[in-house]
């Protein structure tokens, strides 16, 4: 059977492994999936000794600037994101870097009816969660892509990072007055069940919103987004299940049936 897996640490809670098995029994791919708890001191040896067979694998937190550094090909969405959270095993036993954590928000935004094209798009938050969905919303060619974050100078250092492919406009929480057609928080604030100090008059009857981050009760973005009139509130629990389905892509070359997996996890999530 090929051999998958997810690196991270602490790795017990990941549910890439739930997720890869219900791809793999859906599509009949004969493969194992692990989670693997790589020593914080440890990635590069742990990674050297699971490619000794491993096919492919996903990195989680706190490898994926390590994984970034370590591996000899990166694809271009994986050099734009500086992360790397999908490694592919090259016949010459070398390996490839690649990103889906992007594709995965963009295809969970298009899922649920919502294209980024021709919209005023504001995105809270300027670290790496965020640097990583740049490129592939780029692509979709917003009007407009606003990054506010609570230090300002970091969000213009990712401006100046993508001049050459978008305008960005880097911003502050307090500097922003009109309304976004789409609100995406990458920010760890929801983390600590907080939500980024921005305007409720950003949200028309039509704005829909997106916490990069889920959990089993709504996030306290998403409540915030719905106690003031979003018309829809989000959470990542279907970017999670959509960078999932991307590198099983990657790695096999097809595209599982998501909805049914997404349903499955949400499931599992309110036990
Ligand atoms: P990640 O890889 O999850 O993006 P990160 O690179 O440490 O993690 O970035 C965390 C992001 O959340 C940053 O944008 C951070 O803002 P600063 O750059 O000002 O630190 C943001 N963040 C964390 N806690 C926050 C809070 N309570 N309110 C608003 N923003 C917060």
């Amino acid at each position: 059977m090929d051999k998958y897996g997810v690196f991270g640490n602490p790795i017990g809670h990941s549910k890439s492994p739930v997720i890869h098995q219900l791809f793999a029994e859906q599509t009949g791919q004969a493969l194992t999936y692990q989670a693997i708890l790589a020593p914080l001191d440890g990635f590069s040896h742990s990674v050297a000794s699971f490619f000794a067979e491993g096919r492919g694998a996903n990195v989680t937190v706190p490898f994926k600037e390590q994984a970034f550094a370590l591996v000899g090909q990166l694809t271009e969405r994986a050099r734009r994101a500086g992360a790397v959270n999908t490694l592919v095993k090259n016949p010459d036993g070398t390996l490839t870097g690649d990103n889906t954590d992007g594709a995965g928000l963009v295809r969970d935004l298009t899922h649920a009816g919502i294209s980024l094209t021709n919209k005023k798009v504001l995105i809270l938050g300027a670290g790496g969660a965020v640097r990583g969905i740049l490129e592939p919303f780029i692509n979709e060619r917003p009007s407009a892509l606003v990054i506010a974050n609570r230090t300002v100078s970091k969000a213009e250092q990712l401006a100046k990072e993508f001049a050459d492919i978008a305008t960005l406009y880097p911003s502050s929480f307090d500097w922003l007055e009109e309304s976004f057609d789409v609100i995406i928080n990458g920010t760890a604030a929801s983390l600590g069940g907080e939500v980024p100090p921005i305007s409720p008059q950003l949200i028309h009857t039509h704005t829909v919103c997106y916490d990069m981050m889920y959990s089993k009760t709504p996030t306290a973005f998403c409540q915030w987004a719905l106690d003031n009139g979003a018309a829809q509130a989000l959470d990542g629990l279907g970017m999670l299940v959509e960078q999932a389905a991307e590198s099983f892509y990657v790695w096999r070359g097809l595209r599982p049936d998501t909805a049914p997996v997404l349903a499955e996890l949400r499931r599992q999530l309110a036990l």
